[in-house]
């Protein structure tokens, strides 16, 4: 459990917040490059609890600034796309993708560039990088970008998706750290072997559902070893990587198989973007993401705690265990159900949930030593070139020690 003040400490985000300070201080991924069309439909998106509008002009360059008009506040998501930079449909003062206001008509001709140059500019600073657009929301200069071994890989070799799901960013992350739960809610695609994401050995995890934990603390997280007892003397590897705050790799396979990183991202305190990048880093990606899904955001479609997640009770009377479709829709479904921010202070934790504990842990010293305007922990200047997740069989007496990269 996590008493009312940490639980608190840990899921609130906004600015002057602890964990908020902990956030805006890397860069965080705003969307897919593809949501932001080369002089088309600007968007609002939030991140933070920061309203903002993200627009793609002309020549390919992306700008991302407060999505309110500095003038009287109107949206700029309603604004012209000229190209060059948005013009406020209100007024029509224009901003550039740098942030700079270079038109403001409701000023007269001669008093209008001087007046322009004392407009708040609300900029954020912005970077393109394996398919993905981030932004820094630090009020701290733009600091080091993660050097992720899969920024540069061709377009073949990589996928991404992000969901929208109404829960605290923690709920995300938090599943992704439980890895007793695979060989439980995952129990269908274990069981169903034209299920396209099940790997040789996923099933593996539903032989013992009390896995063992060992850890290896990093300067960026922690490296995880959960074994399963096997019978014969070997076990069974999920070998995974935390770096804080919000990523986790999720072992699929093999060190040279496709990699699954996820990551958690606060909208605000109550929603959550929940990414997945599958990258495969010697040629072309073995499995793809689900066909006719919106990448953008392909949460709505499963469903609510309205709804239940559209759960299939005829299915789980013919067998299905969660009587829901696939793995991320369980993942998504059991999270939001949670609660937006659940009451942690009524959990009751096993052994199992270790890792979970580990990193609340680590993001609580953080917040702490944020709040106190302390350095906290978070330095992405280091080396996660290397980073991986591993699944596979240890032959009796193995180390796991020795896959490391
Ligand atoms: S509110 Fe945008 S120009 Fe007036
Ligand atoms: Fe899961």
């Amino acid at each position: 459990m996590l008493s009312h003040e940490d639980n608190e400490l840990l899921s609130r985000v906004g600015k002057d917040t602890p964990m908020g300070t902990v956030m805006r201080s890397i860069w965080l991924p705003l969307c897919r490059k593809q949501y932001l069309e080369a002089g088309g439909t600007p968007r609002r998106m939030r991140l933070l609890g920061e309203d903002l509008v993200a627009f793609r002009a002309a020549d390919g360059r992306v700008g991302v600034r407060d999505e309110k008009c500095p003038h009287r506040l109107c949206s700029l998501a309603l604004a012209r796309n000229e190209g060059d930079g948005l013009r406020c449909i209100y007024h029509g003062w224009k901003f550039d993708v740098s942030g700079e206001v270079v038109e403001v008509p409701t000023e007269p001709a001669d008093r209008a560039k001087d007046f322009a140059a004392t407009v708040p500019k609300r900029h954020k600073p912005v970077r393109e990088a394996g398919g993905i657009v981030w932004v820094w929301l630090g009020e701290e200069e733009a600091g080091t970008f993660y050097n992720w071994n899969w920024l540069d890989i061709p377009d073949e070799q990589i996928e991404i998706r992000v969901g929208h799901a109404a829960c605290s960013w923690l709920n995300g992350l938090e599943t992704a750290l439980d890895t007793a739960h695979v060989g439980v809610l995952h129990t269908n695609a274990i069981e169903d072997d034209t299920y396209i994401h099940k790997t040789d050995t996923l099933a593996l995890s539903a032989e013992d559902k009390a896995p063992h934990f060992e850890f290896e603390m990093q300067p960026y997280g922690y490296r995880e070893a959960a074994l399963r007892n096997l019978g014969d003397g070997s076990k069974y590897l999920r070998l995974r990587e935390y770096v804080m705050p919000f990523f986790s790799y999720i072992p699929v396979g093999p060190r040279d198989n496709d990699q699954l990183l996820t990551i958690y991202v606060p909208i605000d305190d109550y929603h959550s973007a929940h990414w997945d990048i599958r990258y495969n880093l010697v040629g072309p990606k073995k499995l793809t993401w689900f066909d006719g899904f919106d990448l953008d955001d392909y949460a709505p479609v499963m469903g609510n705690m309205d709804n239940l997640f559209h759960q299939d009770r005829e299915a789980m009377k013919n067998g299905s265990w969660s009587g829901l479709p696939n793995i991320r829709h369980e993942d998504i479904a059991v999270g939001v159900s949670q609660g937006a921010i659940p009451d942690r202070t009524q959990e009751f934790l096993s052994s199992s949930d270790l890792s979970i504990v580990r990193a609340r842990r680590m993001l609580l010293k953080a917040a702490k030593a944020a709040a106190k305007g302390e350095p906290h922990s978070i330095d992405p200047s280091i080396d996660m070139s290397e980073l991986r997740a591993i699944e596979e069989v240890l032959e009796p007496g193995a180390d796991w020690r020795v896959l490391q990269p």
